[in-house]
């Protein structure tokens, strides 16, 4: 068996020591600063960051302890900077298969929910809410329906709703996406729908996002809200009232010029056709047709 070149032993060790500096204050601010820019290159840093003692308690204690700042506006850029990069590492921790479910059973997404519960639109807070939802999207990245259940349990919904309303392009795709993976589960889809309440406030939310397409277009952004909207369809109370609120902007060719992705252009047909019935959607949405590979 060949054996471990020295380089990268000897970098194994300094990231361990990374890890402890963790635990002393003086050393944390550079810690966290070079652990978040490793965190790519060293594979198993999250179950190093999970079993070694004590530094979970530390990357938890640096994100509380702006909490008393998120309510004034004297939160600056090197703090939400160096939270961010405690987030960073907790994002890592809930990609990596060993962790997710303990990172879960542990309630920490919790700790992130005041980030995306603020109000202000400064730098320091948008950056803050773009890096926490970052760390929300990464667990529903993959398909768990228990990662689902725990998030609506905890009322992801509203938080990410929020978003929508207020956050940059960036922070309205990211925190869209999780919207839709939570739609893609059923239990998700079956919880939205429950209630008018819900559906509505779902509803006017993406209603709004289309409609602000028209000044400030983003393409990625609206290819989310279409898929939204599309498995909202698969709901049979929802896939009605989508046949009276559903922005007109959809049905008509307003961004027949921008939807160059042919799976959006796709999504969308199919949405027009749960929503309206074959015959209309083919007239409608027949402008797209010469854009359609296959
Ligand atoms: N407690 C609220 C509810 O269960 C949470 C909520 C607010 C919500 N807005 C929402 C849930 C929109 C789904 C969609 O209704």
């Amino acid at each position: 068996m060949a054996s471990v070149p020295p380089a990268v032993k000897l970098k194994e060790g300094r990231i361990e020591q990374l890890v402890l500096d963790l635990c002393t204050p003086d050393r944390r601010q550079d810690a966290l600063l070079q652990l978040s820019k490793k965190r790519e290159i060293f594979q198993d840093l999250a179950p190093l960051l999970w079993n070694s003692l004590g530094t979970i308690a530390a990357i938890l204690q640096e994100i509380v302890s702006i909490y008393p700042f998120l309510s004034s506006p004297t939160l600056t850029p090197a703090q939400s900077n160096r939270v961010c990069n405690a987030l960073a590492l907790l994002q890592c921790v809930a990609s990596h298969p060993d962790t997710r479910m303990r990172f879960l059973n542990a309630h920490i997404p919790l700790y992130l929910y005041p980030f995306l519960n603020t109000t202000t639109k400064s730098k320091p807070l948008e950056y803050l809410r773009l890096t926490s939802l970052g760390v929300i999207g990464a667990l529903v990245k993959v398909d768990d329906t228990q990662v689902i259940s725990f998030l609506l349990s905890t009322e992801i919904i509203p938080l990410c709703l929020r978003t929508m309303e207020i956050g940059c392009e960036l922070s309205k795709t990211v925190a869209t996406f999780i919207v839709l993976k939570v739609l893609l589960d059923d239990v998700g889809l079956e919880y939205i729908c429950t209630t008018a309440e819900r559906f509505f406030a779902v509803g006017r939310v993406l209603a709004n996002m289309v409609a602000a397409q028209v000044e400030q277009p983003s393409p990625r952004l609206l290819k989310n809200i279409i898929k939204c909207y599309r498995r909202l369809s698969d709901n049979l109370r929802a896939c009605n009232a989508l046949r009276s609120c559903l922005p007109d902007m959809l049905r008509d060719a307003t961004f027949t010029n921008y939807l160059q992705n042919p799976s959006t252009i796709n999504w969308l047909q199919q949405l027009l056709h749960k929503v309206q019935g074959p015959r209309v959607a083919a007239m409608q949405a027949g402008g797209f047709d010469h854009m359609l590979v296959n």
